[in-house]
């Protein structure tokens, strides 16, 4: 069932867009080489909480193949590790892509986005799969209009990252959030346009390209929550929280101007 947010709902998830925002860019601001990624969970963690959040993740309980509740504030997920990476010793160093992935509950509303670091200098090649994975996703944004269905979204996403002659992962989608962590519909990041479900006024849906270097084939740790490449390709992915509205896309996981500002 999807569900459609009113005015207010969709400005108590703008607010928590904006927590998960600033919480990516002050993890963003101690990712240096050194540092393990479960020092910058406990970093993440603190300032949701200075904030009056909480984490989305932690405690999260997805469906099968899932088991165990999520136990960490955020997902870190280094180099090959697509999504759901748990912080613990890992050690980032210099060239590495670590994406941080964050969703965040704040008056009860949920905003989930992701981001793909490159740690100081990277690969040109590395570049250029970041370069692609965000404008696929700002491309699956432009079509989040009602009138417009999903299949819109996952086939500008798909034709940017295939004619940039990367892969699209296909066993990994976006989702509805906002009253819950993932909501319907599903947002594939390959398909038709013109198919699937139809987008209407007061949607709210995470957009996120996951794409690799190499194949799309993934593998499920024995963690049973990180997922990598099966070939060790390196992997990207970004992810914006969007409501569909009478004026077009609104991207709700961005720094607002209210004041105070979160960044500070
Ligand atoms: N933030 C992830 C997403 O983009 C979901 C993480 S679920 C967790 O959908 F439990 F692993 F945190
Ligand atoms: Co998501």
């Amino acid at each position: 069932m999807i569900i459609r947010k009113g005015p207010a709902e969709l400005e108590r998830i703008a607010r928590a867009g904006e927590l998960v925002a600033a919480t990516i860019a002050h993890v963003g601001e101690h990712l240096r080489p050194g540092i393990t990624t479960g020092e910058l969970d406990d970093i993440a963690g603190e300032f949701i909480h200075r904030h009056g959040g909480t984490s989305a993740s932690k405690g999260y309980r997805g469906s099968t193949p899932y088991h165990d509740p999520y136990p960490a504030e955020i997902c870190i997920s280094p180099n090959a590790m697509v999504v759901h990476g748990i912080p613990g010793p890992y050690r980032v160093a210099e060239g590495d892509l670590v994406t941080i992935d964050v969703g965040a509950v704040l008056d009860g509303a949920i905003a989930d986005s992701a981001y793909t670091f490159g740690v100081g200098a990277i690969d040109p090649e590395a570049q250029r799969l970041l370069d692609t994975a965000q404008d696929a996703l700002a491309a699956g944004i432009a079509e989040a209009r009602a009138g417009n269905r999903i299949g819109d979204i996952s086939f500008a996403i798909q034709s940017v990252v295939e004619g940039a002659g990367f892969s699209v992962i296909r066993s990994l989608v976006g989702h509805g959030v906002g009253r819950h962590y993932h909501e319907d519909p599903h947002v594939p990041n390959f398909g038709q346009p013109g198919r699937g479900p139809k987008l209407s006024e007061g949607m709210t849906i995470a957009i996120e390209p996951m794409i690799t270097m190499g194949a799309a084939e993934v593998v499920l740790h024995d963690d049973q929550w990180s997922i990598s490449t099966e070939d060790g390709s390196l992997a990207a992915h970004f992810e914006h929280t969007v409501a569909i509205t009478p004026a077009g896309p609104r991207i709700l996981t961005i720094a607002g101007d209210r004041e105070p500002s979160l960044l500070q």
